[in-house]
């Protein structure tokens, strides 16, 4: 790595590009160590690098890099141009050490068929969703968790019809929300309350990857809150109460990563 201020300085540099030449949008992340060094007086509270969660034998595999820049856009060519020129930019600066092409699948769907994104907030409440609140020293950024997960799909192939919809508890068309899911149902597993029983809300912008031999989502979530997507992960691999997520019957988080997303001002300053 350069430093500080240069990387900082070219990272602007990114994103002033590609988002007017290529027609893509660019999201850039750091590693909360990384951020820490970057940035000490707007590092979040609560907030480390991922490291390996395990429980009742599932692991949810660490990948921490430093820095993570997120391209995505309606034309796969213009995203490979924008991926192609910020590798050129950073480099001397950045290594690229890992990429993942990934895809809409459907009307928003994961692999497995479900519609993803259902329960997210209307995009005018998503910016108070995903931004840290006035009274934290990074106001406005961003905490975004990214997660590799391989789906065993022919597993999953195998399920009849009422079991494949209890393992995420909502319907595979339409998406409408069972009443009466079982404890394991993916949705039952990540609802996680506040002390007046609201629903606390994250942004969710998945999408799916691979090929015939290895698939599955890349998950792609923003929050305000630096502890909340780390309770829903507990509850997903049953850390509290031994009770594990239908879903890691049939898919393997191979690659583990958080990150600060800092709004442009906080970027450029
Ligand atoms: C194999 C990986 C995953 C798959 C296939 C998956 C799929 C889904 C599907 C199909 C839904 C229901 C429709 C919707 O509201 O979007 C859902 C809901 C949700 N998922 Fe996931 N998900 C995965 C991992 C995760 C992870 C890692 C988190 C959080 C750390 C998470 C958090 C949520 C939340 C908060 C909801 C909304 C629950 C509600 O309010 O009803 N998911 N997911």
């Amino acid at each position: 790595m350069t430093n500080a201020s240069d990387l900082l300085n070219i990272v602007c540099q990114v994103r002033d590009e590609l988002t007017t030449v290529a027609g893509v949008n660019v999201v850039v992340g750091f590693a909360p160590s990384l951020w820490a060094a970057l940035s000490p007086s707007n590092q979040p509270e609560d907030l480390a690098d991922f490291s390996d969660m395990e429980a009742n034998g599932i692991r949810l595999r660490a990948a921490q890099h430093d820095m993570w820049v997120w391209l995505h856009g309606a034309s796969t060519g213009s995203v490979l141009d924008a991926a192609l020129q910020a590798k050129r930019t950073l480099a001397g600066s950045a290594e690229l050490v890992a990429e993942q092409q990934s895809f809409g699948y459907g009307a928003s769907q994961d692999l497995t068929g479900f519609e993803d994104g259902t329960e997210n907030p209307p995009i005018d409440e998503a910016p108070a969703v995903i931004s840290l609140p006035a009274s934290s020293p990074a106001a406005g950024a961003s905490i975004a968790l990214l997660q590799r997960w391989v789906h065993d799909l022919d597993a999953f192939a195998q399920m009849d019809e009422d079991t494949k919809e209890r393992v995420v508890g909502r319907t595979l068309v339409g998406s409408v929300e069972f009443d009466d899911n079982p404890p394991r149902a993916h949705v039952e597993r990540v609802v996680v309350e506040d002390d007046d029983g609201e629903e606390r809300e994250i942004f969710r912008r998945s999408t799916a990857f691979g090929g015939a031999s290895e698939h599955g989502l890349m998950f792609v979530g923003f929050s305000g809150d630096p502890t909340l997507m780390r309770v829903m992960l507990q509850n997903m691999i049953g850390q509290e109460d031994g009770v594990t997520d239908y879903l890691t019957d049939i898919s393997t988080a191979s690659a583990s990563a958080w990150y600060v997303v800092p709004t442009l001002e906080q970027l450029r300053r």
